[in-house]
């Protein structure tokens, strides 16, 4: 049962509006992407974990050494462009099962991955963290036209869980055909695969745009102590 991560970390961060990609702004005390990468690299599970990062990154290969496991890759044009590579980066000798995890996403709980991964070993399926939604959810554009009932709407976290030749062929045909694919779990759906929902820690956020920085840093510092 070898399991790898695969951190999706090519992304300009074109919302966040800041002068580095988002995954390099400094949040109490290192920046974003070295908060997810140490969270990562507590799970003794992980054979290795794959970085996903654009081909012309300045900044990957300053950041002090975190763990042996961690090994860069090259990014793509869109985020499943850059999970796909990183599949393909490890076709040689490939894992059974594959953990992504976004790096905008440094307040995962451990303990949720933990459970994310067990729950689907367990039962021999794919999954992701995923939180119900808490608000009331409109639809319409000037007006709001509808709302909509949410007992069975899910916001998508990650990490999401597959196993690794079920990802990578549904990403790749689903790539191919021209289907928009915003996370693993949309393709594995769009190739009629079930999908676990595990319940996460709806604190799990992806970091951004600005205003999800002092909210960030406040849970980062708190998770500190
Ligand atoms: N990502 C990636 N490759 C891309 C685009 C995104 O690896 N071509 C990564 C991002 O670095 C991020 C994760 O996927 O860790 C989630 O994407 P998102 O939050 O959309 O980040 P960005 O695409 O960087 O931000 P934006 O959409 O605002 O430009
Ligand atoms: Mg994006």
């Amino acid at each position: 049962n070898t399991i790898a991560a695969i951190v999706p970390a090519a992304g300009v961060g074109s919302r966040m509006q800041h002068n580095t990609p988002k995954q390099y702004i400094q949040l109490a005390g290192k920046t974003i992407l070295e908060h997810t990468l140490s969270k990562l690299s507590q799970l003794k599970s992980l054979s290795q974990i794959v970085v996903a990062v654009s081909q012309t990154d300045p900044y990957f290969d300053t950041l002090s050494p975190i763990d042996s496991r961690i090994i860069r890759a090259n990014g793509g044009q869109e985020r499943a462009d850059s999970v796909l590579n990183s599949l393909l980066f490890l076709e040689s000798n490939p894992p059974k099962w594959v953990l992504v995890h976004d790096a905008a996403r440094p307040l995962v709980s451990i303990n949720d991955i933990e459970t994310l991964i067990a729950q689907c070993i367990n039962d021999d399926e794919g999954g992701i963290l995923a939180s119900k939604v808490k608000d009331t959810i409109k639809r319409g554009h000037t007006y709001s036209e509808q709302t909509v009932p949410r007992d069975d709407l899910w916001q998508a976290l990650t990490p999401q869980f597959f196993k690794y030749d079920e990802l990578k062929n549904a990403l790749h045909s689903a790539l191919a055909q021209g289907v928009t694919i915003t996370d693993e779990a949309s393709a594995i759906e769009w190739a009629n695969k079930p999908v676990k929902l595990i319940a996460g820690r709806s604190d799990n956020i992806k970091i951004t745009t600005p205003e999800d920085l002092d909210l960030a840093g406040f849970l980062l510092n708190k998770q500190h102590n």
